[in-house]
């Protein structure tokens, strides 16, 4: 046989090999079925109720919450609202390595899905519920870039807001006189804002700051009926523990098969990424490079300061809750150690939501693996994961069993 001949069958051989190796995925032991188990959706517990938000689970709030998402009058240029960047098309993000709005956020718009279990919100978790989240990106100058007393005046001046507000909430306060309420345009911040707002009394700060609180309630209300739906994944699991030998293999490939197998074993992913969420709403540093240009972010280290300094927080004022129960709060880890560290991300749809990380800083899956493959030295901080050493295929089975964690966005209330 000539060279070349004997050369293209043994390639022929040898892709045969691989492929008949790959169509047989080694059984589950029972251990590793009970961490699929624990990785479906079917562990999902009901959402926790928020007992420092009166109205978390009212259907008007979810409504009237529903259309201030949408709204772009509540922003300096009456063209941004929550959806400018979350958009529902995309998971709930935008495409861009950081947001774009007034200005240019800090850092990457994470998909919202499912928040109303994470006891923190942000990458650094610098709030402690969805809806003291809420009121910051209206402040924000870089993002709708105004203030809580023009919101609450745009609330005031529209019939059918003012009408659904006070259903929940009775009435709204009179903001007509503008010296006891000023005028500001523009972002809660800088020197008018600080002069404006130290201008009023400690009871009008506290009656615009009550209204302003009810405003991001009934967001988070609206929030909290996003939920995932069952995915490939979530399917595959479900037949394997039917034992439905055939569904099973309809539903996954081997090679998503074998990378789930390494996701959960050899790439040691669900050290971070694990429960029906695929995170464990801590935080880490995995070594990713700083944005260019930029000084390394500082994440939880900063955003725990302000979480415990935010008048909105669950121990504050304006929580709903007369007993103040606020364990995460209380307890909260602290110290060096959270330098460099953000909150782990959930990777349900993170086929759909690239860029990735805190910053955008990479653009592809397959870009996240090669970095956890390496596991460079962190620029701040130390970096918590392990180099992994994957062969090329693994890398790629990884990457196909990520994919297998999409599906549609479950709305709860149109249930
Ligand atoms: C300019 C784009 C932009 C706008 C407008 C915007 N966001 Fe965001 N959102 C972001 C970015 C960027 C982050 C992450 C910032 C960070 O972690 O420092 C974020 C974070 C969040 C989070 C936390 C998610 C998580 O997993 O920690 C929620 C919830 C959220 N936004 C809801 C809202 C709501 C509600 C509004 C409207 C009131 C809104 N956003 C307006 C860009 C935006
Ligand atoms: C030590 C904890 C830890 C381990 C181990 C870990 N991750 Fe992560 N993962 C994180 C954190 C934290 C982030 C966000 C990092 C950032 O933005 O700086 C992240 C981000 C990601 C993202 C980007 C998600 C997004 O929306 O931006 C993907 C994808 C990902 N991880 C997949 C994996 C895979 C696959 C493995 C196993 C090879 C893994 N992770 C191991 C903690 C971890």
């Amino acid at each position: 046989m000539p060279t070349v001949v004997v050369a293209l069958a043994a390639a022929a051989a040898l892709s045969f090999s691989l492929q008949s190796c790959s169509t047989e995925p080694p059984a589950w032991t029972d251990a590793e079925i009970a961490v699929l188990k624990s990785l479906s959706l079917d562990s999902l517990p009901p959402l926790p109720p928020d007992p420092s938000n009166g109205v978390a689970d009212e259907p008007l709030a979810a409504e009237f919450g529903a259309q201030l998402f949408l709204d772009p009058r509540f922003s300096a240029n009456q063209a941004i609202s929550c959806a400018t960047c979350h958009q529902a098309a995309r998971h709930f993000t935008d495409g861009l390595k950081k947001a774009q709005a007034i200005g240019t956020s800090r850092r990457n718009t994470p998909n919202i899905v499912a928040t109303g279990y994470s006891p923190w919100l942000y990458w650094d978790g610098r709030r402690d519920s969805q809806w003291s989240q809420a009121l910051s990106p209206l402040e924000d100058p870089d993002e709708h870039g105004t203030n809580r007393i023009q919101v609450l005046r745009g609330i005031a001046a529209d019939e059918a807001y003012r009408s659904q507000y006070e259903t929940l909430f009775g009435a709204l306060p009179d903001l007509s006189n503008t010296t006891r309420f000023p005028e500001v345009r523009g972002a809660a911040s800088g020197q008018t804002w600080g002069t404006a707002w130290a201008s009023m009394t400690d009871a009008d700060r506290a009656v615009i700051n009550r209204a302003f609180a009810n405003i991001g309630k009934v967001v988070a209300a609206f929030e909290r009926t996003l939920m995932p739906s069952a995915s490939r994944f979530d399917r595959y699991v479900a037949a394997l523990i039917n034992n439905d030998i055939q569904g099973q293999e309809m539903i996954l490939t081997a090679d998503e098969i074998y990378g789930l197998r390494l996701f959960i074993g050899e790439a040691n992913c669900t050290q971070c990424h694990n429960g029906p969420l695929l995170t464990n709403n801590e935080f880490h540093n995995t070594g990713i490079l700083s944005a260019e240009g930029e000084l390394p972010d500082k994440g939880r280290v900063v955003g725990v300061r302000e979480v415990l300094e935010n008048p909105f927080n669950c121990l504050g004022d304006y929580s709903d809750d007369p007993e103040r129960r606020c364990p995460e709060l209380e307890f909260v880890k602290t110290g060096t150690e959270l330098i460099g560290a953000v909150r782990t991300p959930s990777l349900r749809n993170v086929e759909h939501t690239a860029p990735y990380m805190h910053k955008g800083q990479l653009d592809t899956l397959a870009e996240v693996l090669v970095h956890y493959n390496k596991a460079p030295d962190a620029m701040i901080g130390h970096n918590e994961a392990k180099p992994l050493a994957l062969s090329g295929r693994q890398l790629r089975q990884l990457e196909a069993f990520l994919r297998t964690l999409s599906s549609p966005v479950s709305n709860a209330s149109a249930k």
